[in-house]
């Protein structure tokens, strides 16, 4: 089964800012975005829409030690059936008018496509205690702890 998505809209990152550019269409769906400090956002990730990027199943993490062959629904690989990035950013600044959100920082490229935006909130997305496998440890620090 085939299904189509939206983009809503794009990344721009210059060396002053990072912001999310939602197309004029869709600024509505804002309202009270400006009330939230974090947000999920899932984004294509367009490089890796090639035929044989979405075949690839198994890879091998990068930047972890001892990662074994892994499959791509248990890892953050950008190769996988459906290139769908998500990303949890910090909101810096929301101008609905303008259509705008400037964030700290996101891990998708300059112009990459946006196609859904939702709050994050904490009783129900933060997990404490989930479990996951030792060689996956060094991703798992808290953000700040990574960035340092
Ligand atoms: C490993 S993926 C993880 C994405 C997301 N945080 C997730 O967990 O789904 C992130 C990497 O994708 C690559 N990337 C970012 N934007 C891209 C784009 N538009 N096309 C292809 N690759 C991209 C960058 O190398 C970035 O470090």
């Amino acid at each position: 089964m085939t299904y189509s998505l939206k983009s809503i809209g794009k990344v721009s990152v210059s060396e002053e800012k990072t912001t999310i550019q939602i197309t004029e269409k869709y600024r509505k769906a804002m309202l009270h975005l400006d009330e939230f400090s974090h947000l999920i956002v899932l984004w294509w990730i367009e490089g890796r829409d090639t035929e044989e990027g979405r075949e690839i199943l198994l890879v091998t993490p990068p930047k972890q030690e001892n990662a074994p062959l892994t499959g791509v629904f248990s890892c953050r690989s950008p190769n996988r059936p459906n290139p769908i990035g998500l990303t949890i950013v910090r909101v810096i600044e929301v101008n609905e008018e303008k259509g705008t959100i400037e964030i700290e920082k996101i891990d998708a490229y300059d112009q990459t496509p946006i196609i859904d935006i939702k709050p994050y909130l904490p009783k129900s997305d933060c997990i404490i205690n989930a479990k996951i496998p030792e060689w996956f440890e060094s991703l798992a620090k808290p953000k700040e702890e990574l960035d340092n």
